[in-house]
């Protein structure tokens, strides 16, 4: 949360930082600023509200012309979201200007010092003290590296800070703990980001800056040291994807865009990720919940994924595998864990991140902590990982992003190639994340022995028509979902039930309508309907029901219809969410949308996007900005 920009070069910084933070507007947008240093020394605006306020008040009246910059889009954590709160402060009687992301954990304590010594204060942002002690260490050394370097051992949590200063035009410097920084690479320019997207557009060459380093940026330099003053070395990487790919390109939305994305998410996830015969696994998952052998023999590769080459003792060691993330993530998660409990035969548990660590959880060397995380920056996330290697256990990272800090500091990683996710409520980062995590249970199945090879070419084959069956979804159900939203928009309260895999899912589609559309949502297992949430219950209640397949378990199946019977039987309006050619839901219904068939296993990549659908057509309809949720920040790196 919090999006930062930097640019040193010769071209007019003002223009290049406003693209960026547009770029970055996803990570908070509560205020905005930006600070620039030219010949006329330094010059300042910032605007609470939107990005849109800060464009209108530079429109009105530009910044003088300056080839060096800094901006800064803020997801407020100390202070409410006012012009004083936003981002850059000032020091060293307005020569200095400072953005931050993250929390400066002991901020009281040191602006009490400051306060004693005289410092006057103008907002109430923890970040402010950053400024004015490197304002005060500038002062005493003229220099803003060596400022930085005394000033940033007092600072304790979490922060990103770039600076700078009036009489060094021409740099920035920057400094990193536990928040996000990375380097574009230009042609005598350089930018500064909190993620490749704030510069995608002019460099693709870019560079993940560590733990506790130092970065000095200048138009033809840039230079990377540790807090105490040694040169660190650090690898280039190229960003897999252009700045079309973050653009909206025509669609009303991002999350609309990301939705109809999702195909080419989960193909581009599996690409590579499987050798030998591609074959067509349409309907063939005619095994027993679990996804058991059966159907036509032969078809289907096998799953090898490149990046685990090398790493069989993560999988083949492991005693259990604890499975870390936070929101949509941790969903994603729990789908896993039925997944690698039935192919791969090893106990999994599902953790939120943030629960994880204060609770002394049992783990050890034997132990493989998977984490999942769109933004691999997700502070919770992030610190779960740390406690797990701090404790012994393996690490394997599930991410979307490049160079971010839980892929780096992970024993190994698997990446999602979902492409950029700007929307703030996640969508094709999710079926990526599932998709990468059915190739992670089908691997370690193999690796241990314990996936009969038929099974596992026939899941395999099934997840390689996955993309084909999302499309389907998308083209046949969008428009009834649509309207079906539209009947709903002053709908109260809406509920989610599901069995099995379907469980997750359930609880995602809560997720998402709370988090666009302000609705009061709750997901449930249908099997503790009558221990509880069965009281909600009331004429006219919209309750959506995920239907296992029959042709998997006829058991399960047969269950959830009589879920459907016992809230049908108290009012409840129900929409199935149920495979193509299952009639036996109809009778029970008020609205069936249909999925393609797919094995046991794999539906959640199915049932899910009806539900995602929606919960964007509701917000739509009721007119809210489905991209940017009051509240709400895509990537929360504070704890
Ligand atoms: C925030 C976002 C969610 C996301 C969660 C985890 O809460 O609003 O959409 O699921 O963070 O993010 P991550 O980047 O770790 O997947």
């Amino acid at each position: 949360m919090c999006g930062i920009v930097g640019y040193a070069g010769a071209r007019d910084s003002a223009s290049i930082i406003m693209a960026g933070l547009a770029r970055l507007e996803y990570r908070g947008y509560d205020s905005a600023g930006i600070a620039t240093v030219g010949e006329h020394g330094l010059a300042m605006r910032k605007k609470s509200g939107k990005l849109a306020a800060l464009h209108e008040s530079l429109a009105d009246a530009p910044l003088p012309a300056a080839p060096t910059g800094i901006g800064h889009t803020r997801w407020a954590t100390h202070g409410a979201p006012t012009d004083e709160n936003a981002h850059p402060h000032l020091a060293d009687s307005g020569r200095l200007a400072l953005i931050h992301n993250g929390i400066i954990e002991n901020y009281g304590e040191l602006r009490r010092e400051l306060e004693s010594d005289g410092v006057a204060f103008a907002s109430e942002t923890d970040s402010e003290v950053a400024a004015a002690l490197i304002g005060r260490e500038y002062e005493r050394t003229g220099d803003l590296e060596q400022a930085f370097r005394a000033v940033l051992p007092r600072l304790e949590g979490a922060f990103t800070l770039l600076a700078v200063h009036a009489n060094q035009p021409g740099i920035i410097v920057a400094a990193r703990r536990n928040s996000p920084l990375v380097i574009g690479l230009g042609d005598g320019e350089n930018y500064l980001g909190s993620d490749v997207a704030a510069f995608v557009e002019h460099t693709r060459r870019a560079v993940a800056i560590g733990q506790d380093n130092i970065v000095t940026v200048t138009p033809a330099s840039v230079t990377i040291t540790d807090f105490a003053g040694t040169a660190v070395a650090a690898e280039p990487f190229d960003v897999s994807w252009d700045a079309a790919a973050a653009d909206k390109g025509g669609w009303p939305s991002f999350m609309a865009k990301e939705v109809a994305e999702e195909p080419e998410a989960v193909a581009n996830t599996l690409r590579g990720r499987v050798r030998g015969e591609v074959g067509s696994g349409v309907g063939r998952g005619v095994g027993a919940v679990g996804g058991g052998a059966g159907g036509g023999g032969g078809v289907g590769g096998e799953v090898h994924i490149p990046e685990l080459d090398g790493h069989d003792d993560l999988f083949v060691d492991a005693e259990r595998i604890v499975i870390v993330a936070c929101g949509t993530a941790s969903y994603a998660a729990l789908v896993g864990k039925y997944a690698l409990e039935n192919w791969a035969r090893i106990p999994v548990d599902v953790e939120l991140a943030h629960e994880f660590r204060y609770r002394d959880p049992i783990i050890g060397p034997r132990t493989l902590v998977v984490s999942i995380s769109q933004s691999g920056e997700t502070m919770d996330t992030l610190m779960a990982v740390r406690f797990a290697r701090e404790k012994g256990a393996r690490t394997l990272a599930i991410c979307n992003t490049q160079g971010a800090t839980i892929p780096r500091e992970s024993d190994a990683v698997i990446y999602t190639h979902a492409g950029p996710e700007v929307a703030v409520a996640s969508t094709k980062a999710f079926v990526a994340q599932i998709t990468a995590l059915m190739l992670v249970a089908l691997h370690t199945g193999r690796l241990r022995g314990t996936l009969d090879p038929q099974t596992g070419r026939l899941e395999t084959a099934a997840l390689q028509d996955i993309p084909d069956h999302i499309a389907t979804v998308l083209a046949q159900e969008t428009d009834r979902i649509t309207e079906l939203a539209h009947w709903m928009a002053d709908t109260r309260s809406v509920l989610f039930l599901g069995r099995h895999v379907g469980y997750p899912i359930a609880l995602e589609g809560a997720l998402k309508l709370k988090e666009i559309s302000y609705i009061h949502a709750e997901g449930f297992a249908a099997g503790e309907l009558k221990h509880g949430p069965i009281a909600l219950i009331e004429p006219g209640q919209p309750v959506f029901v995920i239907v296992p397949s029959p042709r998997h378990s006829a058991l399960l199946h047969a269950k959830v219809v009589s879920n459907i019977q016992e809230i049908r039987a108290r009012g409840a309006r129900v929409i199935a969410i149920a495979e193509e050619g299952d009639a036996a839901v109809l009778p029970h219904a008020d609205e069936v949308i249909r999925i393609p068939l797919t094995t046991a296993l794999l539906e959640p990549l199915l049932t899910v996007v009806p539900l995602q659908i929606f919960a964007m057509a509701l917000a739509t309809a009721k007119g809210l900005d489905v991209d940017q949720p009051r509240n709400l920040a895509k990537s929360v790196t504070v704890e």
